[in-house]
């Protein structure tokens, strides 16, 4: 049984907790905020509100961090440091240095360290790539992809709102878009970047050149309260492939009209389909496994994260 703790209990671990609780092969046991009430509703783990003391009181096999961006590189060298295994929120940092920083803790201490990157365990982008690797339909022509959504006043300590904290909507929103470009088709050969930043708001368009097909993606923070959507609609030679407004949709050039995902999912076209799943949980079972098998998470690799992080510093 693999022990895991989790540190800062805010947003995002409303997707991790509920994914480790329904996992029989390993037990959440501790928790850590500097907020102890955001622990109240999690009565089965023990609570910590300082992280060392954490550490020192528990022994554990994985932690799962969940805090402000800013504190990603320290608290995941500080555990890789005493032997336990990190996943840990994207982004790994706002500095580039530290992807070397982190992986170079891990492999020293010989366990594993994975950047969750969610849209990478996404049945809907998962279906992208296949197609793409298997030129189901053909050449990629062009793509384009949208995260928007308005400015987030409600992160604790207004960190996300605070460039040095948070990289602002590159590093914190148009990451999870421009790392599957990087994961799904490689390093792009360049980007034209637009970006229109006021106090309160922050929007940017960027173009990615590949071989043979470009890339429009765009990516907000806008004042007004605008409901948050992330979509795609990627043209190959013989289909446009399309996830808007939730729902995936497969437009064949032969007029054939379907849905990949789900209960939709032809069972006579091949392998496409995937049932319906929950990404935060397939990352974090992807990496328990690997921790189990003694096995890199070679799924994101630092090279990736790297390039990733390059292009949005260019932003
Ligand atoms: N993958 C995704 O879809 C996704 C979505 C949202 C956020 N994120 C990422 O997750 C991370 C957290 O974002 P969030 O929205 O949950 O933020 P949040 O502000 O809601 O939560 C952060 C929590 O960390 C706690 N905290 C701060 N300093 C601490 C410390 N020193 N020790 C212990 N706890 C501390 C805060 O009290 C807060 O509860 C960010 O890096 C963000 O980019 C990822």
């Amino acid at each position: 049984m693999l022990k895991v703790a989790l540190v800062g209990v805010g947003g995002i671990s409303g997707a991790h907790i509920p994914a480790w609780s329904r996992m029989e092969d390993a037990q959440l046991v501790a928790l850590c905020d500097i907020r102890p009430e955001q622990m109240d509703r999690y009565p089965e783990q023990r609570h910590y509100t300082d992280f060392d003391r954490m550490l020192e009181s528990e022994q554990i096999d994985i932690l799962d961090i969940c805090l402000p961006t800013y504190l990603h590189a320290d608290f995941a060298v500080k555990a890789l440091q005493k032997g336990i295994h990190v996943i840990c929120e994207k982004p790994i940092s706002l500095k580039q240095e530290d992807v070397a920083r982190i992986y170079r803790a891990a492999a020293e201490n010989g366990v594993q360290f994975m950047v969750a990157q969610v849209l990478r365990f996404w049945p809907e982008y998962e279906i992208v790539k296949k197609i793409y690797d298997e030129k189901t339909y053909g050449a990629l022509l062009s793509g384009s992809m949208t995260r928007l959504g308005c400015y987030p006043r409600w992160s604790w300590d207004g960190w996300m709102m605070d460039e040095s904290r948070s990289g602002l909507v590159p590093f914190d929103l148009h990451i999870h878009d421009l790392d599957f470009l990087v994961y799904a088709f490689g390093a792009p050969k360049s980007a034209v970047n637009h970006r229109s930043r006021r106090p309160g708001q922050d929007y940017i368009n960027a173009v990615y050149e590949y071989d043979g097909f470009f890339l429009t993606t765009e990516a907000s923070w806008y004042a007004s309260p605008y409901p948050f959507r992330a979509a795609f609609r990627f043209q190959f030679e013989r289909a446009v492939v399309a996830w808007e407004q939730g729902e995936m949709t497969i437009y064949e050039a032969d007029g054939s009209v379907w849905n990949p995902v789900g209960a939709d999912a032809q069972g006579d076209t091949g392998s496409i389909g995937l049932p319906q799943s929950d990404a935060y949980a397939n990352e974090i079972r992807y990496f328990a496994d690997c921790v189990k098998a003694g096995r890199a998470p070679d799924k994101v690799t630092p090279a990736e994260l790297e390039t990733v992080l390059a292009y949005l510093k260019a932003m």
